[in-house]
């Protein structure tokens, strides 16, 4: 039923720097997993720090962000928005990594400055950069095609 899907969006800090490979790996794997478990989102990584949305039905979800939470690989991780959706707004799961991605999209006018939003104190800045990173990717993702 369309009313059990839901978005998570989540920070977290690497708990070392991720080099290609390792983001690599991760992507991969999270890939096929996701594939497995209906989830689709969108991964970002900007220095040590990484964003995330994801989104399909609640129990694959919850189930998701048990293991995420639990990875030794990062720490802090802070749920920023949760949300019942009727549509999805990613329909892969895929992953940006600034600086090297983005090759067809030029990264939107503020990227940083909406990525350190997402830390922000300010509750609506940091829901108001939540949409504006899901924008870009999306418009990102749909010019690849
Ligand atoms: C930042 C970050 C994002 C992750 N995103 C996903 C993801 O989207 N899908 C996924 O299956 N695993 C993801 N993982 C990996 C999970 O934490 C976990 O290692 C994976 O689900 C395998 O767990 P299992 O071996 O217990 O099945 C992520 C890990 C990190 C550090």
């Amino acid at each position: 039923m369309s009313s059990d899907l839901v978005s998570i969006s989540y920070v977290s800090a690497a708990a070392e720097p991720f080099d290609d490979d390792r983001l690599h790996d991760l992507l991969a794997q999270s890939r096929r997993s996701n594939h497995e478990h209906d989830l689709t989102g969108m991964l970002l990584y900007r220095r040590g720090r990484f964003f995330q949305v994801l989104e399909g039905p609640l129990d694959a979800v919850d189930e998701l962000m048990t293991k995420i939470r639990r990875d030794p690989r990062h720490t802090d991780v802070r749920v920023l928005l949760t949300e019942h959706i009727d549509d999805r707004r990613f329909t892969e799961w895929t992953m940006g990594y600034e600086p090297i991605g983005i090759p067809a999209t030029p990264a939107p006018e503020g990227f940083r400055d909406t990525f350190d939003d997402l830390e922000a104190d300010d509750e609506d800045a940091s829901i108001r950069a939540v949409r504006e990173l899901t924008v870009w990717f999306r418009a990102r993702t749909a010019s690849d095609d």
